[in-house]
């Protein structure tokens, strides 16, 4: 399996092509020092043998901010130190921190804006990018990434709102480009070319006036010509769109680029493969081969392996589903993918970032800081004599689904749906016994079971399917009249 393969990454190799990109958890404090809480969630990834954890942003300066990691002084250098001993105790992954610039934020929904950073203050963000990356390499992380998506500094330059008219001058693709060069320049002069350094932007801005694949395209080559060892792509996550609500300070993933940033249970699986492609086969074309990662609701197995097979993506990021499952890499590797703890995509995670608050996943047991280990030896959830009871009702344009409580260490139910006798696919995790599938269309037939899961993944067997074919709706009025 080409998952499985090893892939160089400059002068490093990660031991397969899966990657989490970076999330941040919330555990840490104000203070920005690394705790055990961190450490135990990188951990955790190396456990499950991910190829390439990417630490959650962590700021190369001291501006104020809610919990954040930080690497802005030489005495945060001994807490990753202790973290990349313990990730690399647990196992085989490689592990870099995403160090990140952002300007300030007020709960008036006042923000800094480019054109507000002065000369000095631009030298000093090239600066802080260098010696936070120094103090990476001193604390022994496998290489760093420049965050230079989403609504933070060096994204901003790339943006097509960037307002500067200057040498970073906003209507021109090289004065987007000349900070992250600055920055580039200026890392390599600290870290050396024998360390790898990747990056983070957007394949797409999404957001009104903001840039789209032709200009991705040649940002990735830009960062190829300056020698990054790969290029993480995400969508989105912008201040322009953001919703401010009263007397907080903006938060970049609550409008439409957020939505995008983070593709909810309402976008197809995949939505942004095209992107990383298209990217890849420019930068490829160009003479580069800069290995490109491919994030955004990819979580199945075959399909992460059909993207590398069709050369579509050199790494696939699972940010989501690895949180769920750290352990899918090892599950995948000694073919117990039915045991995978599939991501469903609700976006608790992302609202629990929103509000500061300890980022965890739904589907683990309640009141965990961490995903749970897996159980080898306990049984797998049963129904009780065999039968799951399962009943389905359409009324009131949903269907109404209930079950029996399963036997054994159960922590919720798998919904599956065959809509039209197409591909069963997961379309809730449940934790009680009931649900009201409301996106169904009159005309078409629908088959539906449930299997009950534990904290490990193991699943019950298929309870027995129900099947309601559902009318066309009539919308002539006289009809009933
Ligand atoms: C809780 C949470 C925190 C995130 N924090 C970061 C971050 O610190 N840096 C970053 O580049 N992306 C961050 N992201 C975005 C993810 O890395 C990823 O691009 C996005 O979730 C889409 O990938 P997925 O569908 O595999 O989850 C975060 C996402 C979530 C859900
Ligand atoms: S909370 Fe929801 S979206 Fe987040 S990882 Fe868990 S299942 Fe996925």
């Amino acid at each position: 399996m080409k998952i499985l393969d090893p892939i160089r990454i400059g002068t490093a190799t990660a031991p397969n092509r899966i990657a989490v990109p970076a999330m941040v958890t919330r555990l840490s404090g104000e203070d920005g020092f690394v705790n055990q809480g961190i450490i135990d969630r990188y951990v955790r990834y190396a456990e499950g043998h991910v190829g390439l954890i990417v630490v959650e942003a962590t700021a190369i300066h001291e501006s104020k901010s809610g919990p954040l990691l930080r690497l802005s002084r030489d005495d945060f250098v001994a807490g990753h130190r202790e973290m990349v001993k313990q990730v690399k105790d647990a196992g085989p992954s490689m592990i870099v921190p995403q160090i990140i610039h952002f300007m300030k934020v007020a709960r008036s929904g006042w923000r800094q804006t480019l054109d507000m950073l002065s000369p000095q203050d631009i030298d000093k963000i090239v600066e802080d990018f260098g010696t936070a990356a120094a103090r990476a390499r001193e604390a022994g992380y496998d290489g760093v990434e420049l965050h230079s998506a989403h609504a933070y500094t060096l994204s901003s330059f790339l943006s097509r709102r960037n307002p500067r008219r200057d040498e970073f001058d906003g209507r021109t693709l090289e004065g987007r480009l000349r900070m992250f060069g600055r920055v580039m320049a200026e890392v390599r002069k600290r870290v050396g070319n024998d360390w790898p350094v990747g990056v983070r932007f957007l394949a797409e801005e999404a957001i009104k006036d903001g840039y789209a694949l032709p200009d991705s395209q040649r940002i990735a080559l830009r960062m190829a010509q300056l020698g990054v060892n790969y290029i993480s792509l995400s969508v989105g996550g912008k201040f322009e769109d953001a919703v401010h609500k009263e007397g907080e300070a903006l938060y970049p993933y609550t409008g439409y680029s957020g939505d995008r940033c983070m593709p909810g249970e309402q976008y197809p699986p995949m939505p942004h493969v095209h992107l990383a492609a298209s990217i890849k086969e420019f930068v490829n074309a160009n003479g580069f081969d800069v290995p490109v990662i491919s994030a955004g609701k990819i979580s199945e197995p075959a399909d992460a392996e059909r993207l590398l097979q069709d050369g579509k993506a050199d790494m696939i990021g699972m940010a989501r589903q690895l949180l769920a499952d750290p352990d899918w890499v090892r599950k995948v590797a000694s073919k117990r993918e039915q045991s995978i703890v599939r991501c469903i995509y609700c976006n608790v995670c992302k609202q629990l970032d929103e509000n500061f608050k300890l980022v965890a996943c739904f589907l683990w047991p309640k009141g965990v800081e961490q995903a749970p280990h897996e159980d080898t030896t306990a049984d797998a959830p049963a129904w009780p004599d065999g039968d799951a009871g399962l009943t389905a009702k359409f009324e009131n344009g949903a269907v109404k689904l209930a079950w029996k409580r399963a036997t054994g260490a159960a922590t919720g139910y798998d919904v599956y749906r065959v809509e039209a006798d197409g591909t069963p696919r997961i379309v809730e995790a449940v934790k009680g016994t009931k649900f009201v599938d409301r996106m169904v269309l009159g005309g078409l037939a629908y088959a539906y079971h449930v299997k009950a899961y534990d904290a490990s993944g193991h699943t019950s067997p298929p309870s027995q399917t129900v099947r309601v074919e559902l009318p066309i709706p009539a919308y002539d009025e006289t009809a009933h009249a």
